[in-house]
């Protein structure tokens, strides 16, 4: 084994043999990470104690009609929020990879799912992070017995797999990739090199026995830890758990779907109970809010194919310096600078000397551009010191000569709006630039 200290870019994987401070081919700065690599041949008989299910020769291809007819079926966790993202159910021979920061719920989620399809199935749950006795003590607390949930403790990739090969799992859940390592490498683990090889092995085991395997990755804001970035090509779904960890509820959201689409999102809260669905999310999202309350617009949002009420609050008050400021939580500041600047131009607001603030309620990000009419009759709100109608639901594109555009999803988002008892909506339907919405505050 000749061995060979390389620097690698953790987010697009350039290789180095030194460390540079910001990488020549995607200009991340401060990605690099040192690894080791083994450049000489592979010792017999110490990679691979599977064989590789390498085929020479040429195959002959399958029409697709009878192949889609010998698919197998999808199994269901029966959780409902995280079938639906996965574009129903885990299909099988299924590598995803479930990514979130650390403590936002994500061995909490994989012990529930893994509960729920042990009534159906045998599950290997492999954990190097926590002891069979952490494991169980949780598992207790949640009230998940499942006989046929088994768990492990072990780091090590070989062993690993050995226990996959004795037990014959339904379905292997690996807690997380980035602290099991293989003897083949002497990198430490959570390396690049480490996380890839045994992802490598772990798919070879999915596509070889059809088993589905649920890998759970750190990502860390600083991107430090090795793992998602490098492991999103490989697998074949890559899911975020999101959330605000100070607040009760979190998103999972499939960033990347080979078996289904991208779009749909599954909410959960996280109870001392554990992860609870969050099935009319309106409603949660609606709840504690003050009627009446200046700087507060209720807009519907759209996440796939569902759509939900969030508040959006405002808060426009006197710069105490020369230079106002300008902050957004859950909405892109970009985008409320244009509006700022909108609302200036053609609506004739001053807020140059005015502080903005921006808050979407409950932790939730507002991406689509549907919530800018909202966020601006907020901060109109606001600013003018007089509440929005109590009943109304704002939503609408802004446009940069003040126009309002229309949306995608207009009747979803009205029939959601009436369900809950908004019986007005300000939209780009009955409103064709934000002069006419405003009048409704002044
Ligand atoms: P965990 O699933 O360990 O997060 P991760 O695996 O993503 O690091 O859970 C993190 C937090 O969730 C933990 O700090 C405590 C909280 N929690 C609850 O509030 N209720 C519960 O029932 C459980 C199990 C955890
Ligand atoms: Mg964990």
């Amino acid at each position: 084994m000749k061995l060979k200290t390389i620097y690698i870019c953790n987010s697009c994987q350039f290789e180095s043999s030194k460390w540079i401070g910001q990488c020549p081919q995607c200009n991340t700065w401060n990605s690099f990470m040192e690894d080791v690599i083994n450049v000489g041949k592979p010792e017999k008989g110490s990679l691979s104690k599977t064989p590789r299910s390498l085929k020479i020769g040429a195959q002959s291809p399958t029409s697709l009609e009878q192949s889609g007819k010998a698919q197998t079926s999808r199994l269901f966790s029966d959780i409902e929020e995280f079938d639906r993202v996965l574009g129903n159910g885990i299909t099988p021979g299924s590598m995803i990879l479930l990514s979130g920061e650390p403590g936002i719920g994500k061995s909490t989620l994989t012990l529930q799912i893994a509960n729920n399809l042990a009534k159906k199935i045998k599950v290997l749950l492999v954990s190097g992070e926590e002891s069979v006795e952490q494991i169980a003590g949780r598992a207790g607390r949640l009230n998940l017995n499942e006989k046929n949930l088994l768990a492990l403790n072990e780091f090590t990739l070989e062993n690993i797999l050995e226990t996959i090969h004795q037990e014959k799992p339904g379905l292997i859940i690996i807690d997380s990739i980035q602290v099991i390592s293989s003897m083949d490498f002497p990198g430490s683990a959570g390396s690049i090199t480490q996380v890839r090889y045994c992802t490598e092995r772990l798919l070879e085991i999915a596509k070889t026995t059809n088993t589905p395997v649920i890998l759970i990755g750190h990502v860390t804001k600083d991107g430090t830890l090795a793992g998602p970035k490098v492991l999103e090509h490989l697998v074949d779904t890559v899911l975020l758990f999101e959330g605000d960890r100070f607040q009760q509820f979190r998103l999972l959201r499939a960033q990347k779907n080979r078996f289904g689409s991208c779009s749909e999102i599954g909410i959960f809260e996280m109870t001392e109970n554990g992860l609870i669905e969050i099935k009319n999310p309106s409603e949660q999202f609606l709840e504690g809010r003050k009627k009446n309350s200046i700087g507060s617009a209720i807009t519907v949002a759209m996440e796939g194919t569902r759509p939900f009420l969030v508040e959006v609050q405002a808060l426009v008050s006197t710069s105490a310096f020369g230079f106002p400021k300008r902050t957004a939580n859950g909405f892109d500041l970009n985008r409320l600078q244009i509006l700022i600047a909108v609302l200036e131009k053609y609506a004739k607001f001053n807020l140059q000397n005015q502080d903005v603030f921006i808050n979407i309620v409950g932790g939730i990000k507002l991406t689509e551009p549907a919530a800018d009419l909202a966020v601006l009759m907020a901060i109109a709100s606001s600013y003018l010191k007089r509440p929005l109608p109590e009943s109304a639901t704002i939503f609408g594109e802004v446009g940069l000569s003040g126009e309002l555009r229309k949306v995608i999803h207009n009747e979803k988002r009205q029939k959601e709006s009436e369900k809950l008892g908004f019986s007005q909506i300000i939209s780009s339907s009955n409103h064709k630039e934000i002069q006419t919405a405003l009048r409704i505050i002044s």
